[in-house]
């Protein structure tokens, strides 16, 4: 196709229309009611809405086959539609939410099952996934947590990268290749006081040295798209950051895919107080580097006019239909519109056995055991097992964003138990419901009898899928009165009891750790949810999963994440609550969280010894070894996740505690052990340094590595000048 010369044939109307992102409302053939609804509020008539160059919100091959013939009987030059999504964990088949895979440190798994979804999308006539998502998150207040691989810059660079290679293939060419949008750039993840869409305040030093780093790792990893944030970055929405979207993204960063806006994003920049109206807002947002605009249509309405104002150039948006133009070539769209959607494979894909393999596989490496006194596992001989909680027969298990995934698909813990223990007496009730501030235990009495009778209770507790997500922040982070009087009476009534927690986000567990024998997070882990819980409660599987999140002590320890910085008055014991004052503490918590980033126990213990460095300095330009034995000193195959983190002891500007700058996940049988080695090299001393420069200082580093971020055994270097 020669795109340059469709360029130039098409009328001004038809190029801002490839800039305009709609509903697929609009195609729809049976579609009356369009301007009375959607369209009249974007004041745009029909005629406009079926110029638009892209949709969203459509499901299905049969579905999108419709829209596109449609699309393209109306379009003046028949140019095909791209069909966007937000695939995030899973496109029919689920595995668990982003925060979960981040949990499994496994870059293999993670492009595994962004694979698997695009295939499962890419049949369903889907081009583009409004995914990965790579805020980084440091506060579970806010509701999204739950759409990041969380609180480290590495881990999620290097997982993004994952999902990045996953959807897109080597070349996009390939037909269940989609292209990846990455988002929500920059910093969305960092909203004041931890509510969605709320002001992000940070100086260029954090957003440079932190919080940038994961978006980056997808643009140098080829990611076809990018998505501005919501929130204002010191003052300026991201839809019209120029220091976000001109400088950093495009002419540091050399990004020259196509940048487009979030959900009404243009408009918005009316109520955040930076445009005085839509047109303002569609030249600032032009001005500052987007290409499109998803779900208004101000650039369509008001570009002819910013044009002969002067305050726009043709340049720019030629360049925009250009960018999205070449897209749709390179993903084979004018060749075949259709592209792979298939009604057939879809029904052959989606939820397939290998499909449901595979995401049982991820919830199980997702999930995290974060207590045991021994309890686990259950033995498959017991008789009589209780089921008991809001989550032991919920079927909304699958997480926020999972558009085509269906609650009905999902499996219950109770139905994974009862299949794995097919001979066992399996008791059930939920106690309670699981609503956010619930007080009551209606069913309380029969709960505690059930537990009184059976030989182990399996007591599923947390947070239903809506209550993450977008726009549901939390103010408190503890499980509801409800739950937590349903906890006491029923571990009271049996000692043998594990609390299997379904979560969109780190929650504040302390009073639970403190009488729950044992605590296992599954997140909100997908289609086989409740299989793989059950063969984790029981021992057909092994836990592996360390947390890629802190859990804070208590609500007003947020944002807490294992990074920080040392301060000038760090307390003695972070642990304890420090009685005396003048120094960094609470007077009613410690300072430590409940559970640290990188935490996360197993059927086996590991131990880690002999760590050697290569040698005792390095001079720039040269690599250092790292060398470690660890060893399984269990009586089962189990994987371990190896953490290295480096602290930079003096610095031009002060530096974290520490930071994970790379991990390994082995596997060991019983009693075996391995030699894992790392290799540190002066990027990874990098950082922002005082005088703005990305570079290595030299001087002293610490090294720690362990089974997470507060274990392990520590060596020294230096980096000479
Ligand atoms: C708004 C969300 O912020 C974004 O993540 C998503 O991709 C779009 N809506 C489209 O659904």
């Amino acid at each position: 196709m020669d795109i340059k010369k469709l360029l130039n044939d098409m009328t001004l109307e038809e190029k801002l229309g490839q800039i305009t992102q709609l509903n697929a409302i609009f195609f729809k053939k049976d579609n009356t009611a369009d301007i009375t609804g959607p369209a009249s509020k974007l004041h745009i008539t029909e005629q406009d809405a079926l110029l638009s160059g892209s949709v969203l919100n459509f499901i299905g091959a049969k579905d999108m086959k419709e829209i596109q013939d449609v699309a393209m009987e109306k379009q003046p030059h028949h140019i095909p539609l791209l069909f966007m999504q937000d695939v995030i964990h899973g496109y029919r088949t689920i595995y668990p939410i982003p925060l979960g895979m981040g949990c499994t440190f496994d870059e293999e798994l993670v492009e595994d099952c962004a694979r698997m979804s695009a295939k499962e999308a890419a049949v369903s006539g889907v081009h583009v996934t409004f995914s990965p998502m790579l805020d980084l998150v440091r506060d579970a207040r806010w509701g999204r947590v739950m759409e990041s691989t969380g609180e480290d810059p590495r881990l999620n660079g290097r997982l993004g990268a994952a999902f990045v290679r996953g959807y897109q293939g080597d070349d996009l060419k390939g037909k269940y290749d989609i292209a990846a949008c990455v988002k929500h750039f920059a910093a969305y993840g960092a909203p004041e006081a931890g509510r969605d869409y709320n002001a992000v305040e940070m100086s260029e030093h954090a957003l440079r040295e932190y919080y940038l780093p994961g978006y980056k790792a997808c643009v140098d990893a080829g990611v076809e798209m990018l998505m501005p944030s919501f929130n204002t970055v010191g003052g300026v929405p991201s839809t019209a950051n120029k220091l976000l979207l001109d400088k950093i993204l495009r002419r540091e960063w050399g990004f020259d895919g196509i940048v487009i806006s979030d959900y009404n994003a243009y408009r918005e920049m009316v109520r955040h107080g930076v445009a005085e109206d839509d047109k303002d807002a569609a030249a600032k947002a032009i001005n500052a580097g987007c290409d499109m605009e998803m779900m208004s249509a101000t650039t369509y309405l008001y570009a002819k006019e910013l044009l002969d104002e002067g305050r726009i150039t043709m340049e720019q948006i030629d360049t925009a239909v250009l960018r999205v133009l070449e897209l749709k070539d390179r993903l084979g769209l004018f060749d075949n519109p259709y592209r792979a959607a298939d009604e057939k494979e879809e029904a052959a894909l989606h939820l397939c056995p290998e499909h449901r393999t595979l995401v049982r596989r991820a919830a199980e490496e997702a999930a995290v055991l974060l207590k045991n006194d021994g309890v686990l596992p259950f033995s498959k001989k017991l008789r009589k097992v209780a089921v008991i909680g809001p989550f032991a027969a919920e079927k909304g298990i699958k997480g926020f964003w999972a558009c085509a995934g269906r609650d009905e698909d999902c499996v219950t813990v109770l139905a994974g138990v009862r299949a794995l223990l097919p001979d066992a007496e399996v008791a059930t009730t939920p106690g309670c419901s699981f609503e956010l501030g619930a007080t009551e235990v209606p069913d309380l009495e029969n709960a505690v009898e059930l537990a009184c009778e059976a030989d182990a209770v399996i007591l599923c507790l947390g947070e239903y899928q809506k209550m993450t997500g977008e726009g549901n922040s939390r103010a408190t982070l503890t499980l509801s009165p409800a739950q937590m009087e349903l906890a006491r009476r029923v571990i009271d009534a049996n000692k043998n009891t594990a609390v299997v927690l379904f979560n969109g986000r780190p929650l504040v567990l302390t009073e639970l750790d403190k009488i729950a024998p044992a605590i296992l997070t599954m997140w909100q882990p997908g289609t086989e949810g409740g299989n793989a819980a059950a063969r984790l409660l029981f021992g057909d599987a092994n836990p592996c999963g360390k947390l890629s999140m802190t859990f804070p002590w208590t609500d007003g320890q947020c944002p807490i994440y294992y990074s920080h910085m040392n301060t000038g008055r760090p307390v003695k014991n972070p642990k304890v609550i420090t009685e005396n004052g003048y120094c960094s503490r609470y007077m009613d918590a410690p300072v430590d969280p409940l559970y640290v980033f990188g935490h996360g126990l197993s059927y086996n213990t590991y131990t880690y010894d002999n760590l050697t460095l290569s040698a005792d300095s390095i001079r720039p330009g040269e690599q250092l070894e790292v060398a470690v034995t660890v060893k399984n000193n269990g009586e089962r195959t189990g994987k371990e996740i190896v953490q290295l983190y480096i602290r930079d002891r003096v610095a031009s500007v002060a530096r974290p505690v520490k930071e994970l700058k790379d991990f390994a996940k082995i596997e060991l049988e019983a009693g075996e052990s391995a030699a894992v080695i790392f290799t540190i090299t002066e990027e990874d001393l990098k950082f922002h340094t005082a005088d703005g420069s990305f570079a290595a200082e030299p001087g002293l580093f610490e090294v720690f590595v362990g089974p997470s971020s507060d274990e392990g055994l520590k060596a020294e270097f230096r980096l000479e000048k």
